[in-house]
């Protein structure tokens, strides 16, 4: 006795359905990624252009960008959890492409961009820097 009818037909449709409704729901879970910068912030608009322009190559949490994770390819950039940048070097990096004028492009951002994503970094990037181990002080 068979109570219920097996289609092969529909059950394809089906599993294709839920499979498209998986793949949009990752998408919009990467598209929902956002910067960690309160929009009242005076770095706000440096994180926003740092997402766009540098998090391809640059990790920093502050603007959700993990573009430093595959450290073997030779143009990731260095992660800027763990480094401190000052606003002077941020600029000469952009103006020079890093600081080896090798690999980094040349101006990607230029002027108010430049100086928005500088103060950005200045004030953002580093936040995670490991301390260098020192010795335990003595107690009082
Ligand atoms: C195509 C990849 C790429 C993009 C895009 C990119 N960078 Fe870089 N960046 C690098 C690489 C690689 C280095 C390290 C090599 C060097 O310093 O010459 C670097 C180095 C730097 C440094 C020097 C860091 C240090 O302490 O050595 C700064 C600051 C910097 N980038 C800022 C930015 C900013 C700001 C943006 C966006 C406007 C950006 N980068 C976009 C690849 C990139």
């Amino acid at each position: 006795m068979r109570s219920v009818k097996y289609d092969p037909a529909r059950v394809r449709r089906l599993l294709a359905v839920i499979g498209l409704s998986i793949a949009a729901a990752l998408a919009a879970g990467c598209g929902s990624q956002s910067i960690d910068v309160p929009s009242d912030d005076p770095a706000h608009e440096g994180a926003q252009t740092f997402l766009e322009r540098c998090s391809g190559c640059h990790t920093l949490t502050a603007a959700a960008s993990q573009g430093s994770s595959n450290r073997s390819q030779r143009n990731q950039g260095p992660d800027f959890d763990q480094r401190k940048e000052s606003y002077k070097d941020v600029i000469y990096a952009i103006r020079n492409g890093g600081f080896s004028g090798a690999i980094m492009p040349q101006n990607i951002v230029v002027g108010q961009d430049a100086r928005e994503v500088a103060l950005f970094l200045a004030h953002y990037a580093g936040q995670n820097v490991e301390e260098p181990a020192r010795p335990t002080e003595p107690g009082p």
